[in-house]
């Protein structure tokens, strides 16, 4: 039997989708590193972000491919139509939402993942150690133990719903897998603070408890949640007749990056009898900087932990991390072992790591591969390092404000986030909320700097998230400019 080589040519009686030139599909790829490449060296010369043009938005909207355009032509049309107009996070001066930039290897990482192509569900093979690796490494990040469950997933969100998951069955006290929620004895509270991320409410709706079983607990001046009125508020629903299940902290939120008093509601949580869960989507990785792990201290006492490799560590979209400390609990919540998956003693489909056992997906991509790649290139020593890098541009930043009498911070400065606005003295609520909108969208076009934006008490702000490992001190300078000058023309035009 022949060997099958480079050069064995396609035959017209069976159909593969390999490439049957295989050197000119090298001689693409080798493009493909080089254009990439050049593109991420040269981001900072160009617009943060542009709107793609209506004539490239038409491109989207061709019939189904029927027949073969070939891999030259795809590519062409992705150097045309996608490469050039970006969401912009890679860019040196994109502050906005909460977003990493990504990093070379972890686009390689993705694209060797891709060549390996393995499914992470399940199986006896190398990748599945891969990711229990980078598990353990998170685990050892927030300080859990090694013996706790987790898995890599899309993001915060996904790893937020894995841990209230497991929090909401182990309250039940009742099979909630089998009855559903209708055989739940009273209806379960789970609290947080008023500030916390909006897949909190979503994950809760998807668990069947409702929107109304999230108890958005009031914040302090400083945008943690007020823990005093977190007791009074479970005991307030202990008289009720609600069953108190889960108390969730945060690690940074996203309008302020506020930390709450974590160790304070751990020890709350011990005394309640209450599982708690920490959404770390943020700052869970802060426990690697040097100068401010302080900052989420009690971590380490969380029932479960959701991080994102995908924000402050940089690794390409999508990665995040749900962890939980009671690694059967995690498992009760989400093994199903149908005759075709079961486990064998030996071969493909053995083996102790079945990841789609501790989550809700069972075709799972390579993920895990690109975290092991960049923690592995860099070490955790300069994430911490770029974390509190991060964290004194923002201080920064929030000085440069303070010192325009046309501008004002809004919020304290914990974490990496800072809140600002055009002043608009004189003007009402309503106007200067208006300006300040036009304002960002101005800034936006100009292509100039990306931050968001968030409303604070009803006041609209300007929001800068500083999770980016390219921006350079003069960044922070040329964004305040940016605004005093769009500020000043928008307000002469205004008038
Ligand atoms: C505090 C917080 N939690 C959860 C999430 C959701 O994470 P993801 O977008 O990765 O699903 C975010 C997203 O920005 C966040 O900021």
């Amino acid at each position: 039997m022949p060997t099958p080589t480079d050069e064995s040519p396609a035959t017209d009686a069976v159909e593969t989708l390999d490439p049957a030139d295989w050197d000119a599909m090298r001689a693409l790829a080798h493009r493909a590193v080089d254009d990439g490449f050049n593109w991420l060296r040269s981001v900072r010369e160009r617009p943060v972000w542009q709107p793609t043009p209506d004539a490239v938005l038409s491109r989207f909207h061709e019939p189904l491919p029927k027949g073969p355009q070939g891999a030259e032509r795809a590519y062409e049309d992705f150097t045309q139509w996608i490469l050039p107009y970006p969401m912009g996070n890679v860019h040196p001066r994109f502050w906005a939402w909460y977003m990493g930039n990504g990093t070379p290897l972890g686009a390689i990482g993705d694209f060797l993942a891709a060549i390996v192509n393995p499914n992470m569900g399940g199986g006896n093979h190398v990748a599945n150690h891969v990711e229990r690796q980078v598990v353990d490494w998170c685990k050892e990040i927030v300080g859990l133990p090694l013996s706790s469950g987790g898995l890599l997933v899309s993001g915060g969100s996904v790893a937020n719903l894995v841990g209230l998951t497991v929090a909401r069955n182990t309250a039940a006290d009742c099979d909630v897998r089998a009855a559903g929620v209708r055989a739940l004895p009273a209806p379960l509270g789970f609290y947080t603070s008023a500030e916390a991320h909006s897949s909190m409410q979503k994950s809760l709706e998807l668990l069947g408890l409702g929107s109304t079983s999230l108890r958005k607990v009031p914040v302090t001046a400083s945008f943690q949640i007020d823990v005093a009125a977190l007791e009074q508020q479970i005991a307030a629903d202990r008289q009720a007749g609600i069953l108190p299940a889960c108390v969730i902290g945060n690690a940074g939120t996203i309008n302020t990056g506020a930390v709450d008093d974590l160790a304070a509601l751990a020890r709350l949580c011990k005394r309640q009898k209450l599982w708690f869960h920490v959404d770390g989507a943020i700052g869970a990785v802060v426990a690697i900087a040097p100068r401010h792990r302080h900052l989420v201290a009690g971590i380490e006492e969380a029932d479960s932990v959701a991080l994102d490799l995908h924000k402050w560590l940089h690794v390409p979209f999508e990665a995040g991390c749900a962890l939980v400390r009671d690694h059967s609990a995690q498992r009760a919540a989400f093994a199903l072992t149908p005759e075709y998956l079961e486990h064998a003693a030996r071969g493909l489909a053995s083996g102790p790591l079945w990841f789609s056992e501790l989550g809700p997906q069972l075709s799972r991509g390579f993920r895990a591969l690109k975290v092991w790649l960049s923690f592995k290139e860099h070490g955790l020593d300069k994430f911490g390092r770029l974390i509190d890098q991060n964290i004194a541009q923002a201080h920064e930043l929030a000085r440069l404000i303070a010192l325009e009498p046309a501008l004002e911070v809004m919020a304290p400065v914990v974490l990496n986030i800072v809140c600002f606005r055009y002043r608009r003295p004189g003007a009402t609520e309503a106007q200067a909320n208006a300006f300040n909108q036009e304002l960002l969208i101005r800034l936006h076009e100009s292509g100039i700097a990306a931050p968001s934006y968030t409303t604070l008490g009803g006041k609209y702000c300007l929001r800068a998230a500083l999770a980016n490992h390219r921006t350079r001190p003069e960044d922070l300078g040329i964004l305040v400019q940016a605004v005093l000058k769009l500020g000043a023309d928008l307000g002469a035009s205004a008038r």
